[in-house]
C-alpha cells in the first residue's frame, strides 16, 4: 500500500506524525510546491515526503486534509478515482442546502467518482491527533464510515498500524451521521477523546 495525505496544515501534519511514528512511508503534498513543504516534512520524519499534487496522487491511498471548499479541486486532479481509497478527514460546517442536503463525505464522495470512499481521522482535533495515540494503556479510538465495507477493511487496518483502535460505525447515513456535522451543529461523536482498553 502507498499512502498520501493532500493539505499539510494542523490535520495533514498531525497525521504525518501518526505515519512517522511507525515508520511507514507517506508523500504529503498541498498547493505549494515540495520544495517549500519538505522542510516541515523532514522534521516529522525521515519517510514524510514532500511531493506536487500530481506525484502524490500516485499512491493507492489517500487522505484529504484539505478546508471542505477545497475538495473539489483536488477530485479534479485525476480524470477518475478508480482503484484509489480515499479518506475524508474533513469536516463540513455549511449548510445542508450547499450539499444538495446529503452528508458531507457523501456529497465530497460525488466528486471523486470511482474512488473507495471511507470517513474517518476526521473527529479529534488536530493536537490529539497528533500525539500518540498509546493512551492509559489503551489505543485512541478513531471512527470509520462508508457506504462501500470492501473499502474499509483496508483502512482499519492503516488505523491499527497506526496505533488507534479503529471503531466501525456502519453505513454514513446511518452510523457514520454521527461523526459528521449537519449545518451548524456538530455529530455527537466529534470531538469525543475515546481511547479502548487491551482487553
Ligand atoms: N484543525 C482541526 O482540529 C481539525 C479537526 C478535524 C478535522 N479538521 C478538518 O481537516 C481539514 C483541514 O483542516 P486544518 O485545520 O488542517 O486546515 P489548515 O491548517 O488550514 O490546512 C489546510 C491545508 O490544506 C492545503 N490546501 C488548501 N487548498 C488545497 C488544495 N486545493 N489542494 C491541496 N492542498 C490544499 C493548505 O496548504 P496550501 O495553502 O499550501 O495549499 C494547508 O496545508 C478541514 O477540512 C477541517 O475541517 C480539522
Amino acid at each position: 500500500m502507498s499512502y498520501a495525505i493532500i493539505g499539510f496544515g494542523k490535520i495533514g501534519q498531525a497525521l504525518a506524525k501518526a505515519f512517522a511514528r511507525k515508520n511507514i512511508e507517506v508523500a504529503i503534498a498541498s498547493r505549494r510546491p515540495p520544495e517549500a513543504l519538505a522542510p516541515q516534512a523532514r522534521a516529522i520524519g525521515p519517510k514524510v515526503v514532500a511531493k506536487s499534487l500530481r506525484d502524490a496522487l500516485e499512491a493507492d491511498t489517500i487522505i484529504l486534509a484539505v478546508p471542505f471548499g477545497e475538495h473539489r479541486e483536488v477530485a479534479k486532479a485525476l480524470p477518475n478515482w478508480k482503484g484509489k481509497t480515499v479518506i475524508d478527514a474533513m469536516n463540513a460546517l455549511i449548510p445542508l442546502e450547499e450539499m444538495d442536503g446529503l452528508l458531507s463525505s457523501a456529497f465530497v464522495a460525488k466528486a471523486f467518482t470511482g474512488a473507495k470512499f471511507v470517513k474517518g481521522f476526521n473527529h479529534l482535533i488536530a493536537a490529539t491527533l497528533a500525539a500518540d495515540p498509546i493512551v492509559e494503556g489503551g489505543h485512541r479510538v478513531v471512527f470509520l464510515s462508508g457506504d462501500d465495507e470492501d473499502a474499509i477493511a483496508p483502512v482499519a487496518t492503516l488505523a491499527k498500524q497506526l496505533g488507534f483502535a479503529p471503531v466501525r460505525l456502519g453505513k454514513l447515513n446511518e452510523g457514520g451521521a454521527l461523526v459528521h456535522a449537519r449545518g451548524r451543529t456538530w455529530g455527537q461523536l466529534i470531538f469525543q477523546d475515546l481511547f479502548k482498553k487491551e482487553q
